[in-house]
């Protein structure tokens, strides 16, 4: 029987995806397919082109079509004390705990351009906790992580940022964390001494440290449930017992094969705690 538009579609989108594995070594081939499928058609119509399968012979051709398709797959969209209200709960839940530690290391994965790691580094200044914790903030997309380095943002979303610091429970302004500030705002360089900034793919690289707190916020949702599951066993194993884990908004690891390894600290802000004990397989 002849194969239906969706069912070719379906067939051309994993051809594309191998392909890209292997010839580039990144892998979507376990990322929500909806996603996948929008951000093709995005770059068939950037690139005017009418078969998926077209698009896979300009990849494989050409590396410039792969990097931007790859752009395309990391959805960067970010901002300073984004879901500001889930800063109230890290108060109660993580500072108490992250003071138990002389030093503690955080690990922001997916950091975008890493509005989110200094909105944390200010949240960690207010609480006395900046100097005595290290923060990774890891990415796979290179050209985000760069705007992270610089620290340099566009004025124009400074009010709403503002607000959200405000709004978090922050108790200065953020214009004290920033210096000289005309067409962009410079975030002040104290808050990025203790930063480390790496490129990490977290479907394809381990682990690299061990973390008492590990913030994951907008990444899995662009992931298959099976991916999800490997990633939050990767955080586990990353975790120190009674490490924190924080996801976004609509993520969570209730209703996964992990939802008994971790107790939940707060459901609406997707707070998650490792148990502490060693027992835990
Ligand atoms: C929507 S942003 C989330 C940014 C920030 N965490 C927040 O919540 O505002 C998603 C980020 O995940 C990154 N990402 C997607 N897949 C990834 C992977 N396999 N490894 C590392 N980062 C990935 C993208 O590059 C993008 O910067």
């Amino acid at each position: 029987m002849l194969k239906t538009k969706e069912e070719i579609e379906n067939i051309e989108i994993t051809q594309l995806l191998e392909a890209v594995y292997q010839i580039y070594g990144y892998d979507f081939r376990q990322y929500a397919r909806s996603t996948v499928k929008r951000r093709i058609k995005h770059r068939m119509e950037m690139n005017c082109i009418s078969h998926i399968t077209s698009l896979t012979e300009q990849i494989i051709h050409n590396p410039v079509t792969f990097n931007d398709f790859m752009f395309d797959l990391s959805i960067t969209v970010t901002e300073m004390f984004r879901d500001p209200e889930f800063y109230i709960p890290y108060k109660k839940h993580i500072v108490p705990f992250l003071k138990t530690y002389s030093f503690s290391n955080v690990w922001h994965v997916g950091c975008a351009t890493g509005e989110e790691v200094y909105s944390m580094a200010i949240f960690l200044s207010e609480n006395q906790l900046l100097k005595k914790t290290t923060q990774y903030a890891t990415d796979f997309n290179d050209h985000s992580l760069k705007i992270l380095k610089d620290g340099i943002y566009p004025m124009g979303e400074f009010k709403k940022w503002q607000n959200n610091y405000l709004d978090s429970g922050g108790v200065l302004s953020l214009s004290e964390y920033i210096e000289g500030a005309h067409s962009a705002i410079q975030m002040k360089k104290e808050l990025s001494e203790n930063f480390v900034i790496a490129n990490h793919n977290l479907v394809t690289d381990k682990n690299f440290a061990k973390m008492q707190l590990i913030i994951c916020k907008n990444v899995l949702i662009y992931f298959s449930s099976e991916l999800q599951n490997k990633v939050i066993e990767l955080f586990f194993d990353a975790l120190v017992p009674g490490g924190v884990l924080c996801l976004g908004k609509s993520e969570s690891i209730n209703f996964t094969p992990h939802q008994d390894k971790f107790k939940t600290l707060d459901r609406d802000a997707r707070i998650f705690q490792k148990e502490w004990s060693d027992n835990v397989i």
